[in-house]
């Protein structure tokens, strides 16, 4: 039995059947998190979940305070996190549609509070200082379930992925994603760092499930509106709502 938080993103800031039984608005020596801490059940498994950019959706993935987040999720008792991301698809079988587990991330992103251990005494004394390891920056006992139960469900899905993160909240120029591929990435978000390496340093399990809700900029002659990315999230909400389920029904054990 665990503890499991999800830490939901554009689109899945609701996930359906998931009933709340009790919120917090969690005070951390970081400030407020991005919203209320829901405790609530999913299938009838207890589980947390938050809402990343806040309900409703305000916060622009640089605003977002991560540090917050992260440290409510672990006052709370949680082991693991699950966090959703909406992605543009590098890899052209990346499609619409397409889940990714990611196994890799190139952080692009710039000036937001990425760490725990920069000496102002918050949260940790100001003398604590750990380089955490990040050489594979998600569980990999977490995503190889996430994989094995991806399958089970018959999802259209990518066991491994390299994730870009990007500032935001202005979407790629086509050069940038061509820059992102030459890099090695096949997904671009805006979200998942600086999450994942402060869920580490925090000592917490982190995985990611991307869904991929446009071919990312210079790759298909339409262009990027909120309208397309949210026609696909709406189809593909259900993919994720699936995989958590049968995650929870996995890991977090009958209800008690
Ligand atoms: N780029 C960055 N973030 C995104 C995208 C994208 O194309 N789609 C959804 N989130």
């Amino acid at each position: 039995m665990t503890t499991l938080a999800v830490i939901g993103g554009t689109g899945t800031n609701q996930i359906p059947g998931f009933e709340s039984t009790g919120h917090s608005l969690p005070d951390t020596p970081f400030g407020p998190t991005s919203g209320p801490l829901l405790e609530g059940t999913l299938s009838g498994h207890r589980c947390f979940f938050l809402a990343r950019h806040g309900t409703p959706h305000h916060l622009a993935p640089h605003r977002i305070n991560y540090r917050a987040n992260l440290w409510a999720l672990h006052a709370v008792g949680a082991e693991q996190v699950i966090g959703i991301n909406a992605v543009g698809g590098i890899e052209p079988l990346l499609v619409p549609g397409e889940v990714v587990i990611p196994d890799q991330v190139v952080d692009y992103t710039w000036g937001r509070a990425h760490t725990y251990f920069d000496g102002s005494g918050q949260g940790f004394a100001p003398e604590a200082l750990e380089h955490v390891d990040f050489t594979e920056p998600y569980d990999r006992e977490m995503r190889r379930q996430l994989v094995q139960l991806a399958e089970l469900e018959g999802l259209s899905f990518s066991a491994s992925g390299t994730l870009a993160v990007t500032q935001g909240p202005r979407l790629e120029s086509a050069a940038e994603i061509r820059r992102l591929r030459n890099d090695g990435c096949d997904v671009v978000g805006m979200t998942g760092m600086p999450e994942a390496a402060l869920a580490r340093e925090l000592g917490l399990r982190y995985a990611s499930i991307c869904l991929v809700v446009n071919p990312a900029a210079g790759l298909s002659d339409a262009l990027i509106t909120l309208e397309s990315m949210q026609s696909a999230l709406a189809k593909g909400a259900d993919l994720v709502q699936r995989l958590l389920n049968a995650y929870l029904r996995a890991e977090v054990g009958p209800p008690g």
